[in-house]
């Protein structure tokens, strides 16, 4: 990937130079993450310097043809998803409901109650994106934020081994970070550009996404806290999948109490904001022992449709029989 450094953009000093690379903003594209607001804060410094740098930023990198172009013809568009690439499940009813599997250049919520799979198939999907692309992979690393202490190594060691792959080598190559409580998560988020590039990754999963915030920001008087920095996490997270071409796969529980956000509970958590965030957001439910139901949820590119999978030692596979 070709990169601006940071001293080639307008505004930008030896100083400042090295505060962004503190901050896990290591090139130009980097600072297209953020709003002038949110890097004004970070630089300490004000709206209208930290405005002007990401609008340095914007017109080096589109000179240089390293960004698109903001208007574009509709064919153009359509190219650009099936340029889109695709990480198996390891299930083919699921990966033909995702028309391919998990796509990059994408945030894709799976969401559903408990064991319902959402950790599961984050294992699986771990696993999966190293696999050569003729088997549903990416070539690629992984990334693997868990927010709830339940990344079982000795889970992605049986999953390798299943798919015929050196499990030692194989765990080398995710990364994980335990995320503590909401403001680690954002400090997380933010270093994922230079782990991105550094790792040659191709998913980033984060097992739960929105459990955090939801644990810390309770009652009525804290809602809109919440969801102004649910707001921006969900944002960021968009962005780095558009820029860096990744995978990024989050998992989200459904409302269990009625009370003003957790109403139906065959809802996520997390409101407007989340669903806007996300590119496709997938509804998992239980079924007969170790089978699960895979629905979309209001995709304009899918129909609506379901897949059935089933959950084993070997990871995320097809029922069999089916
Ligand atoms: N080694 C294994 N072999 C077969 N099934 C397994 C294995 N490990 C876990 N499972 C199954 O996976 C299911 C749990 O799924 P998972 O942990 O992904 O749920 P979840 O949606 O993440 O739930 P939560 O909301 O509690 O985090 C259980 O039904 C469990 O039996
Ligand atoms: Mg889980």
């Amino acid at each position: 990937m070709e990169e601006v450094s940071l001293k080639e953009v307008p505004g930008i000093g030896d100083v400042t130079a090295r505060k962004l690379m503190e901050l896990g903003i290591t090139d130009a594209k980097g600072l297209l993450l953020y709003s002038p607001i949110q890097l004004a804060e970070m630089l300490n410094t004000a709206v209208e310097r930290a405005e002007k740098i990401i609008l340095n930023a914007y017109n080096l990198l589109k000179e240089r043809g390293l960004i698109e172009d903001d208007f574009v013809t509709a064919d153009y568009l359509l190219e650009k998803i099936s340029m889109r690439k695709y990480i198996t499940t390891g299930s083919k009813n699921l990966d033909n409901l995702l028309r391919g599997g998990v796509a990059t250049g994408a945030v894709t919520e799976f969401y559903g109650e408990f064991g319902s799979g959402k950790t599961q198939l984050c294992h699986s999907l771990a696993v999966n994106v190293q696999l050569s692309e003729d088997e549903g992979g990416l070539a690629k690393n992984a990334i693997y934020i868990d927010t709830e202490k339940t990344f079982s190594p000795s889970r992605i060691v049986d999953i390798a081994n299943a798919r015929g792959l050196d499990p030692r080598d194989t765990l080398h190559r995710i990364i994980v970070a335990r995320a503590y409580n909401t403001t680690h998560l954002l400090l997380l988020s933010h270093s994922l550009p230079r782990k991105i590039k550094e790792n040659n990754v191709g998913l980033v999963a984060i097992d739960s996404a929105i459990a955090p915030f939801r644990a810390e920001y309770i009652g009525r008087g804290k809602l809109s806290e919440r969801q102004q920095l649910l707001n921006r996490f969900m944002h960021e997270l968009l962005r780095i999948a558009e820029i860096y071409d990744v995978a990024v796969v989050i998992t989200n529980q459904v409302q269990e109490q009625p009370d003003i956000m957790f109403g139906d509970p065959t809802k996520p958590v997390g409101g407007h904001v989340v669903a806007h965030a996300v590119t496709y957001r997938i509804y998992l439910r239980k079924s007969k022992k170790n089978l699960r139901i895979a629905m979309i949820v209001d995709s304009p590119e899918h129909p609506p449709g379901e897949a059935v999978f089933a959950i084993t030692r070997a990871g995320i596979v097809d029922p069999e029989g089916i």
